[in-house]
């Protein structure tokens, strides 16, 4: 069913997704493969009006459970409507944030635990990465290196949040090693930019 090749990218705020996902495109459009780049939660349009009702600051008394439930809205939209249709072309799909996310800041962030995986199933019914690269970085220096400009509902959250977080991506990789290749996100942009291309020359020769 599922042709071509689902990469995703986790970690921190202002750990270096965006800026790797740059180079990320680079190194399979220059190599001839189709891409589609797109990011949780959203990707289509039902998922951006979803998201902006996520991360409204206005919303403070969000209650963590329609947290959770309205990213998996968000992601099955995306799924069926974006990412599977790819897959099933051919395409390289890379997202920036997927299920991940939703089990380090809703399970681990908000305590929710086990039951954000299981909704997380039915969002995605199989449509599971390939590859996901995480970048490990502190979330003190993540927010360092982002500044102080204006922040979302999520972003604003205290540091013990984003610590409980980061200890959710630990548990991910170490659950998920086929999977899940961490990244050491301190270093250079051009070092980790290295790291990452050397994973994806093993990863388009094993397919
Ligand atoms: N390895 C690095 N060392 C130092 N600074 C970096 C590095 N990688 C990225 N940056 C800078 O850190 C800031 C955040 O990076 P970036 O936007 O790529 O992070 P992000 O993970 O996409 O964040 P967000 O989750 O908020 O989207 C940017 O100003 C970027 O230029
Ligand atoms: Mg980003």
């Amino acid at each position: 069913m599922k042709k071509g090749i689902f990469l995703s990218l986790e970690g921190p705020d202002g750990s270096g997704k965006s800026t790797q996902i740059k180079y990320i495109l680079d190194f399979f459009e220059s190599r001839g493969y189709e891409t589609v780049l797109t990011r949780e939660p959203g990707g289509t349009s039902i998922g951006e009006k979803i998201r902006d009702v996520i991360l409204d600051n206005e919303n403070s008394e969000m209650d963590p459970m329609t947290e959770t439930m309205l990213y998996a809205a968000s992601r099955a939209q995306h799924v069926a409507q974006v990412i599977r249709p790819a897959l099933e072309a051919g395409k390289v799909v890379i997202c920036d944030r997927f299920v991940d996310s939703s089990i380090a800041y809703q399970g681990f962030g908000r305590d929710l635990g086990d039951c954000v995986a299981y909704i997380n199933e039915y969002a995605i019914m199989g449509c599971v990465p390939d590859i996901t690269f995480l970048m490990k970085l502190a979330p003190e220096e993540g927010i360092g290196r982002i500044g102080s400009g204006e922040k979302d509902r999520l972003e604003s959250e205290e540091i013990s949040f984003h610590r409980k977080v980061y200890e959710g991506y630990e548990y991910l990789e170490r659950t998920y090693p086929d999977r899940i290749i961490g990244i050491d996100a301190s270093r250079g942009i051009e070092e980790i930019k290295a790291e990452i291309q050397k994973q994806l020359e093993k990863l388009i020769e094993k397919k």
